[in-house]
């Protein structure tokens, strides 16, 4: 029988077994590879998920497929890779043979300084392996998160386009029916519990025992994918002395898609939630296209940017315009209320001592209802938003019948406009003459601040400008003939 708790950690390197027994709650990833093991080839630039220097790529088996997702090994939390076959850049060459992708990297000149280009091919690595032939747009989407100040991306994004085929060829692809079995022996459904009641990092294998142990421990840190968390270490040097991972808890991961809804739970990353938001709404898409970076989206979780409470984290406004509801569960007791009412006022929300985001659920649109979702900030990629507008608006001959609108960085918490809602109702969509109150009563709905990203002004005309924009595309059908990118833009290319 297995054991019920384990108190070591077990992940693959590069293929072969390793077992840590001593591992610090807050030591990251990439201290490890590059204190312990010396495996230098992994860089570190920024320290907090933003460069991409630090990139390594972690295998797991994702509905019965071994996948590979470029990570920031400097905010992962070394304890989270419990289960994962972790593989760095030391790692791809072979008897003094270039991988593919680092070879094309020399052949198109994609190097000058070189120390960005550990983080390119890793993630080049992980597009390689993604059984993918992908176009330039669907390169530039992956490499969204690794900067390079010297080359320019043009030699960089051809080398991609010609060593990635979607057919790999390299070792791990020899090894990969190996690497499946070798993945499949480490899940031993044991809790993962390293340290002592004092100081631990703790992995529980169900969804029960998580619950538990958070209840028992409410003084923990929960840590979904870290892309918060992880800066509370390398840039606040917070000591977090509890940490309570929350992926590897057996359904707590799990996406439900029905006729009527989609119900996202608390440990899902981004990436596995995306086919279902994306399928939602393709402005849903477009938004988590831009939210952060590829290795953002394959650490972070919706939960995660739902509990940390942000009045500009991304999926909340949306969520909430979307009418989503909200799970808690205290041990063994659930909740649920409206998404909107969890945001009580900055820095805090409606979650008591011990209890965890366990899912979200988020209706689909229903016949008559248009939705429209616009993220402003001063760069298109991995850039945290000035504010965002959602708009759900349900339309009957010609007519608004009911408006849910939600904007995040205008207040101090993400907030629905219940002037401007109001004011929209009844409102024929074909007269544009009749839409200023509804613009006016954005004013009775924020007061927003001015700070480093957008002064107040600034943020009120762009709301009003998003709002006319919802109304002016909803109006005539258009499918984003006024934006930069269409609204489809990111439907086939960022996943
Ligand atoms: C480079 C970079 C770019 C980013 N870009 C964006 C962006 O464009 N848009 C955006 O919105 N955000 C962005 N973020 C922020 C971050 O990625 C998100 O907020 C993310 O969703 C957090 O999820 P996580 O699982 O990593 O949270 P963690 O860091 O693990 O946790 C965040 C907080 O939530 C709590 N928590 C986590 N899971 C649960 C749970 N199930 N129940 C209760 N509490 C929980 C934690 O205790 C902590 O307080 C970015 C971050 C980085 C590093
Ligand atoms: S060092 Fe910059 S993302 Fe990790
Ligand atoms: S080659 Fe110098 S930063 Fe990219």
């Amino acid at each position: 029988m297995a054991p019920r708790t384990r108190n070591r950690l077990t992940f693959l390197r590069n293929g072969r077994r390793v077992e840590e027994a001593a591992v610090d709650p807050n030591e990251t990833l990439l201290d490890y590879l590059r204190l312990r093991e010396r495996a230098n080839g992994t860089k570190e630039g920024c320290n907090e998920g933003d460069c991409g220097a630090c990139t390594v790529a972690l295998g797991a088996v994702r509905d019965g497929r071994l996948a590979y997702e470029p990570v920031n090994a400097c905010i992962r939390l070394l304890g989270t890779v419990d289960g994962c076959d972790v593989i760095t850049v030391d790692d791809l060459a072979e008897d003094g043979r270039l991988h593919p992708v680092q070879q094309a990297m020399v052949d198109f000149h994609g190097s000058q300084c070189g120390f960005c280009t550990p983080g390119i091919v890793m993630t080049l690595f992980a597009l390689y392996h993604a059984g993918i032939r992908p176009d330039r747009q669907t390169v530039n989407d992956w490499l969204a998160g690794n900067l390079c100040r010297c080359t320019g991306y043009r030699p960089i994004a051809e080398a991609a386009l010609a060593a990635v085929t979607g057919k790999p060829k390299d070792a791990l692809s020899q090894r990969r029916a190996r690497t499946v079995l070798a993945v499949a022996e480490m899940r031993d459904g044991a809790d993962l519990f390293i340290g002592s009641a004092r100081r631990f990092f703790a992995a529980p294998a169900t969804t029960a025992a998580l619950a538990a142990l958070y209840a028992r421990h409410p003084d923990a840190v929960l840590v979904g994918g870290a892309t918060d968390v992880g800066l509370w270490i390398t840039k606040q040097l917070r000591d977090l002395p509890k940490i309570i991972h929350t992926g590897r808890a057996a359904g707590f991961a799990d996406v439900v898609e029905t006729s009527a809804a989609v119900r996202i739970g608390g440990g899902a990353t981004y990436a596995q939630a995306w086919d279902a938001l994306a399928g939602i709404d393709p402005d849903v898409a477009e938004v988590l296209r831009r939210l952060g970076s590829r290795q953002v989206r394959a650490s972070g979780t919706v939960g995660g940017n739902i509990a940390n409470g942000s009045p500009i984290g991304d999926t909340p406004p949306m969520l909430i315009a979307l009418g989503a509801e909200l799970e808690l569960l205290k041990g063994t007791a659930r909740r649920t209320l409206a998404l909107e009412n969890f945001f009580l006022a900055y820095g805090r929300q409606d979650r008591g001592q011990g209890e965890l985001v366990s899912a979200v659920t988020v209706p689909r649109l229903a016949p008559g209802q248009h939705f429209r979702a616009y993220k402003i900030s001063k760069r298109f990629d991995q850039d945290i938003s000035a504010l965002l507008g959602a708009f759900r608006l349900t339309v009957e001959r010609g007519r608004i019948r009911e408006a849910r609108i939600a904007f995040g960085g205008m207040a101090a918490t993400p907030k629905r406009a219940p002037a401007t809602e109001t004011a929209l109702a009844g409102l024929a969509l074909s007269d544009p003459s009749t839409w200023a109150p509804a613009m006016e009563a954005l004013e009775r709905d924020y007061r927003p601040i001015s700070d480093m990203r957008a002064s107040a002004g600034y943020r009120m005309t762009v709301a009003r400008n998003l709002l006319t924009k919802a109304l002016h595309e909803i109006a005539t059908g258009s499918d984003g003939d006024s934006r930069l990118v269409g609204r489809r833009g990111a439907w086939e290319t960022a996943r």
